[in-house]
């Protein structure tokens, strides 16, 4: 299977290529590096002895996306390319807007204008559900009550997939709604590259463990929930990635049916933000410096999910633990000073 992976030097990209080429796929990554580093490439090829076919393209750029597909056939394509700072999108939301929208809209009108026949998943997130009363989160749960730019990106982009599903017989597609993931590749060579101060949370931890910050401050401790700190489902990101290959699967065997569906990617388990410190201390045998602070602006008290669904439809659920992915986050963070090198 010859599979496009836009965004594919990024976090979640470069773990998912390294497992499609680990899998005998053929690859082909489009990426602009507005959020990535060339040497990602040369690292996925470390780990796996393959090169993947590189294009430096910008999703925007319909002219060069365009060339591209009149070389090529995908059977596969992994949507990952996005903007994805909460923070950025309120600064720029149209920016945003113009990035993550107008890229898939290129994509999808490239995708479209040919025959062949595209199996396409989506890099969606848990943010649509924004603070659901039903816990865990199931796919049912509404997703009116979004509060970015960001997150109103990415239910924007559902919408028009499964549009563009209705109305053109040559493509099936799956939106994956990924709740936290977390950790790097056990060779370290690829991980999370957070540009300037992390806005999330284990990137913050393993630069206040390795010195970078004096502290991390943990937002707000009179929450609701069993420590009064917020709930999320942390997903080992070796996992994540190996959903987006099962939801290929899935849909490489639907014969004559249309079909676009969606899916929460998380663990079912939602840990607290102290939980999570005292894990990776535990781990890791180290002590981190923390603080409590004032509640984040927009931060939801709890987000887990109900993995049922695809659990049930396509078989895929997480099986690495959060311990090994707060061990690899770690490794990762003390290698990654030297990535320049
Ligand atoms: P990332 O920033 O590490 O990777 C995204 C990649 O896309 C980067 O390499 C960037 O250079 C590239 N890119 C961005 N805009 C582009 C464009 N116009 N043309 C070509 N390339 C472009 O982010 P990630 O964490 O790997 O996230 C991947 C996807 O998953 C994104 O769509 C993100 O919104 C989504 N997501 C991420 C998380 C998370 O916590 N990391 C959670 C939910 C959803
Ligand atoms: C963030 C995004 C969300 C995105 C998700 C996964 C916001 C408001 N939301 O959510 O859209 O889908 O990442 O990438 O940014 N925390 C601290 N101190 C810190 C950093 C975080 O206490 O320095 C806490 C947060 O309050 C939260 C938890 O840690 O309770 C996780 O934070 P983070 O990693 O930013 O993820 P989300 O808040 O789930």
């Amino acid at each position: 299977m010859n599979v496009l992976v836009t965004g594919g030097l990024g976090f979640i990209g470069s773990h998912t290529s390294v497992e499609l080429l680990n899998k005998g796929y053929e690859i082909t990554i489009v990426d602009n590096l507005v959020n990535s580093n060339i040497k990602v490439l040369k690292n996925i090829q470390k780990i796996t002895g393959i090169k993947p076919e590189f294009k430096e393209i910008d999703l925007r750029d319909k002219k060069e996306l365009t060339k591209l597909f009149e070389c090529n056939n995908f059977d596969g394509i992994i949507h990952f390319a996005a903007l994805k700072s909460v923070n950025e999108s309120i600064k720029k939301p149209k920016l945003y807007k113009e990035n993550n929208i107008g890229g898939t809209k290129n994509l999808l009108e490239v995708i479209t204008s040919k025959k062949h026949r595209t199996n396409l998943i989506f890099s969606s997130s848990c943010t649509v559900y924004g603070q659901s009363k039903k816990l865990p989160i199931d796919e049912n749960c509404p997703t009116n009550n979004i509060e970015s730019p960001y997150g109103e990106t990415k239910i924007k982009c559902e919408e028009i997939i499964l549009e563009a599903v209705k109305k053109y017989s040559n493509l099936n597609a799956i939106s994956l709604r990924y709740f936290n993931p977390i950790g790097a590749h056990e060779s370290s060579l690829i991980g999370e590259l957070p540009n300037g101060i992390p806005e999330n949370l284990i990137p913050y931890i393993t630069q206040t463990a390795i010195g970078i910050r004096n502290e991390l401050t943990i937002f707000g401790n009179d929450y609701p929930t069993r420590d009064g700190t917020c709930i999320r489902d942390y997903i080992h990101i070796n996992d994540l990635a190996l959903a987006h290959i099962s939801s290929l699967n899935f849909l490489s065997k639907v014969k004559n049916k249309k079909i676009y569906d969606f899916f929460n990617v998380g663990t079912g388990k939602g840990i607290t933000v102290l939980e999570l410190i005292n894990m990776f201390e535990q781990t890791n045998s180290l002590k981190i410096n923390y603080k409590i602070g004032n509640k984040r602006k927009g931060d939801i008290t709890s987000a887990y999910a109900d993995i049922s669904k695809i659990k049930t439809k396509i078989g895929w659920f997480s099986k690495k633990s959060i311990s090994d992915a707060l061990k690899t986050a770690w490794e990762w963070q003390k290698r990654i000073s030297n990535y320049e090198n």
